[in-house]
């Protein structure tokens, strides 16, 4: 393009000829010598470039000097070797115009520090804050990496619906999608008659995307999903949003442990690549955010993940003396605060659990030879908790029939994940990776309402 970013401007090699830049101000300083520092930033990259105005500028007095934060601005010069510490380069300007003026009186955004509490109250402008502009950075590599990732490993990207008739995890938390005016049929007293509806039938956003993942992996081998994912339960948590992305890949002829490695190396991948893609941004959340995260996130890139059973992982927890509000016993599934413990204290770090009951597991997940588990596994982390949540499937025509009938589903309603058993079955295994708590894993942010563009919660869907 005809500029330059900020992210090139502050190399050391740009030092040399005229270049433009194009921005917002983050600040302003004025030095006695009768010439002003700004300091400006356009999203490429964590820093800002400082610009050196010097008061020979036309518009020195009518407009540099009432340039405040959010300001943008189009900047001319010469890119020189900065005396100040912290940049390595600094713009002597020959010509700055002012794109957008921001009314320093009512500009949100001011110097002074704001809770994440607040911003989400502008959530239009929080993007530009240090700490939003680093989220989102870290959030397309992650995404990126992903891509990266699965075609390395053979995967074909497939995208699958977001509106669909079947409760993937069964857990009847969806979202209605209807053209019905359902408010007015309940004031009628009239029935629902679903075949007027658009579809002929109750519609829902889908809460995954494995079951059609399943009928393309038992086709095309290897494929992953990635796209946004709905689920209507009501819990205002830090880790939980109504709309949420996530991968998942779906293989067939792997078993548990493939899955496993699998799901590994795609978390080592992904850490790896923002530690090396996005250092300046994980310096930011290792001195402001989360203190020593880029040690930890360094050993775990490396070292090999722990793995557990369910059920060692239960005799652990009632050993355990910390006290939990839920208590523990073989059968419950388990809550926040239990994956703390195993990820925080027993542990440090990842851990890989496995082999759950099937009573706590949806329908779809491979049965054991004991009868009482299925082939499952959760990635929990510190902090975050469950990331990871897949398993080996059931390929046995009559065990998922079985499965389904004590799970109280209506077989006639998935004929066709029926099918594929049918019709030359092969073991097959994947898994869902929830983006925003990865993210939240990379930059220690606490809550998911931070890691994520417009956040989803309920009674929350402004901008
Ligand atoms: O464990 P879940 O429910 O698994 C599935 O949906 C499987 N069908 C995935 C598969 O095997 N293809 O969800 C997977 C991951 C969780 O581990 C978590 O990271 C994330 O999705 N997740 C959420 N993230 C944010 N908000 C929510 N409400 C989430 N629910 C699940
Ligand atoms: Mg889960």
């Amino acid at each position: 393009s005809t500029w330059t970013s900020v992210a090139e401007a502050r190399k050391e090699s740009a030092i040399g000829p005229d270049v433009e830049i194009r921005g917002w101000v983050r600040t302003r300083r004025d030095s006695k010598g009768g010439f002003s520092f700004i300091e400006v930033n356009d999203g490429s990259c964590f820093g800002s470039l400082q610009i050196v105005a010097p008061g020979e500028l036309s518009n020195y007095e009518s407009e540099i000097k009432r340039l405040g934060a959010g300001c943008s601005i189009v900047a001319i010069g010469r890119l020189a070797a900065s005396p100040a510490k912290g940049q390595a380069t600094e713009m002597q300007a020959d010509e700055i115009r002012v794109l957008g003026w921001a009314d320093g009186e009512t500009y949100p955004l001011q110097k002074k520090r704001h809770s994440f509490e607040k911003l989400r109250e502008w959530a239009h402008l929080r993007p530009r804050t240090n700490t939003f502009g680093a989220v989102m950075r870290v959030r397309d590599s992650i995404s990126r990496s992903t891509h990266d990732f699965f075609h390395d490993e053979g995967f074909f990207y497939l995208n699958t619906p977001i509106i669909t008739a079947s409760d993937c995890e069964g857990a009847g938390e969806m979202f209605r999608v209807t053209t019905l005016d359902l408010d007015r049929l309940a004031a009628s007293g009239k029935p629902v008659n679903h075949e007027l509806d658009f579809f002929d039938r109750p519609a829902y956003l889908t809460v995954s995307g494995q079951l059609n993942a399943e009928t393309y992996a038992t086709a095309l081998g290897r494929v992953y999903t990635f796209g946004p994912t709905f689920r209507a339960e009501n819990s205002n948590t830090s880790r939980h949003l109504a709309e949420f992305w996530m991968v998942e890949p779906e293989a067939a002829f792997f078993d548990l442990s493939d899955n496993m490695a699998l799901a590994e190396r795609y978390l080592k991948r992904l850490l790896r690549d923002c530690l090396d893609r996005c250092d300046e941004d994980m310096q930011f959340f290792n001195q402001r955010i989360q203190p020593g995260i880029l040690d930890r996130l360094t050993a775990v890139a490396e070292a090999p993940f722990r793995h557990m059973t369910y059920t060692d992982a239960i005799e652990v927890l009632e050993k355990a003396d910390a006290k939990f509000e839920y208590p523990v016993s073989w059968g419950v599934d388990l809550q926040a605060e239990h994956e703390r413990y195993l990820t925080e204290q027993y542990v440090d770090g990842p851990v890989i659990l496995t082999d759950y009951p099937s009573t706590i597991k949806p329908f779809y997940m491979r049965l054991s030879d004991d009868e009482k588990t299925v082939a499952a596994m959760d990635v929990l982390v510190p902090g975050v908790g469950e990331i990871i949540g897949g398993s080996q499937r059931e390929e046995r025509l009559d065990v998922l029939t079985r499965r389904m009938d004590q799970a109280g589903l209506n077989q006639d309603d998935y004929w066709w994940y029926i099918d594929l058993r049918r019709y030359g079955t092969v073991p097959h295994a994947g898994f869902g990776l929830g983006l925003e708590r990865v993210v939240q894993y990379v930059s220690g942010m606490a809550n998911i309402r931070d890691v994520i563009p417009f956040p989803r919660t309920p009674g929350n869907a402004e901008f």
